[in-house]
Formats: structure tokens, sequence, C-alpha cells
């Protein structure tokens, strides 16, 4: 469990995000896709990050920090603009600056265990390549497919991704599949 869990700052202007002193990593997928139910899953906290039946659920960049060790940031949905003080700031931008200045120590992209990747994940995949961060695919709502869903799902992104199966990691928030891997895998990312 990724104890003491506490949200820092939610923005999408990057003069309020929290120093980079500590290692972090970003959750970024399709919208409904589960990021931040993955991260109440990791951290044990029900309601640490707000989640919904509809897209859009998430609109800015949430920076939480655990045990003061290390970030969890929960992104917007692909293409779900985020605002303040009536200020637009569009997705794509967004994550650019958010990746040139940061340079996270790892992308997790999630995908949908019954729907797969779509363009924009492959141009997610394509920005975190560019600024050389490692990119690893949690297949969500594990609950949700059988065995060979969740296979066909996995092969087809690694082929679609050109990313080795060693890199995809299976989850489900519901019933906590996966979580205590994944919880690894994020400590491994965070150590170097
Ligand atoms: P945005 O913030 O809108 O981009 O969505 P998100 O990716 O943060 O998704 P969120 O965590 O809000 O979850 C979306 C919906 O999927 C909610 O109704 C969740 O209860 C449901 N959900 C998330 N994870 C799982 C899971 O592992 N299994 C099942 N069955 N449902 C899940
Ligand atoms: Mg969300």
């Amino acid at each position: 469990m990724l104890n003491n869990a506490r949200l820092l700052v939610t923005s999408p202007n990057a003069r309020d995000w929290p120093d980079k002193k500590k290692p972090e990593v970003l959750f970024a997928g399709r919208s409904n896709v589960g990021k931040s139910s993955l991260i109440n899953a990791l951290t044990g906290q029900k309601k640490l990050a707000y989640t919904g039946k509809t897209p859009g659920k998430t609109r800015m960049l949430n920076f939480y920090s655990v045990d003061d060790k290390l970030l969890l940031v929960d992104a917007p949905g692909y293409g779900f603009a985020v605002s303040s003080n009536k200020n637009n700031v569009d997705f794509d931008k967004l994550m650019t600056t958010y990746f040139q200045l940061r340079k996270p120590e790892a992308l997790l992209l999630l995908v949908d265990c019954r729907r797969g990747i779509n363009q924009d994940d492959i141009m997610m995949k394509e920005l975190a390549d560019y600024y050389g961060i490692n990119t690893l695919i949690v297949l969500t709502k594990i609950d949700k497919c059988n065995k060979d869903g969740r296979l066909s799902t996995s092969n087809a992104v690694s082929e679609k991704l050109n990313i080795p199966s060693s890199r995809i990691v299976w989850t489900s928030s519901e019933n906590k599949e996966g979580i205590d891997n994944l919880e690894k895998r994020i400590l491994a990312f965070c150590k170097k």
C-alpha cells in the first residue's frame, strides 16, 4: 500500500505545481479508463481522487504526495480541456509542458482491457518517448474481462505500441487484482 497519500496541488498551471524534488509517475489515458480509481486503490483511500461514471471527472493535473517520498500525478482524460480562472488550457499543451518541465520517472498509460488503444494513446506514448520517459501500460478493469480478453488486448497493445509484454501490467481497482504488483513497479521506477 502507498500509505499516507495526500493531495498537494490541483492546477493546470505550471507555476502552481510543487517543486520537482521527489520522483513522480503520471497516470494518463482515455477519460473513464480508471486513472483516479487506480490512485485510490493504490493508496487505499476511497475518496482521495475524484471518480465517476461520466467522462471528464478529472480536469486538472492533481499532484498527490505519498509519505513525502514520491508523487502520483492524476491527469484529465484526453481532450478534456482544463480551465481555471477562465483560462482554458489545451490538453496537448498541458501534457507537453508537463513532460518538458518535470521529466517524470514513468508514464503509466492506462488502457481499458475491453477497449484497447486509440490514436490518442499512441500520441501519448510518442510524447513520452520523445522526452525519454519510460512507459508502463496498465490494463484496467480486468474484473470485466476474461483471460482471453485480457490476453488479446495485451497482445494488440504490445504490437501497436511496440512495447514488450514485460511492460504491461493488469489491474482491477474493483477487486484489487494486480494492485500490489503495480505498486512494486512504481517503486522500482522511483528508485532509479
Ligand atoms: P476521468 O477523470 O473522467 O478522465 O476518468 P478516470 O480515468 O479518472 O476514471 P475514474 O477512475 O473516474 O473511473 C471511471 C469509472 O470506471 C467509474 O465509474 C469507476 O467506478 C469505474 N472503474 C474504475 N476502475 C474500475 C475497475 O477496475 N473495475 C470496474 N469494474 N470499474 C472501474
Ligand atoms: Mg479521473
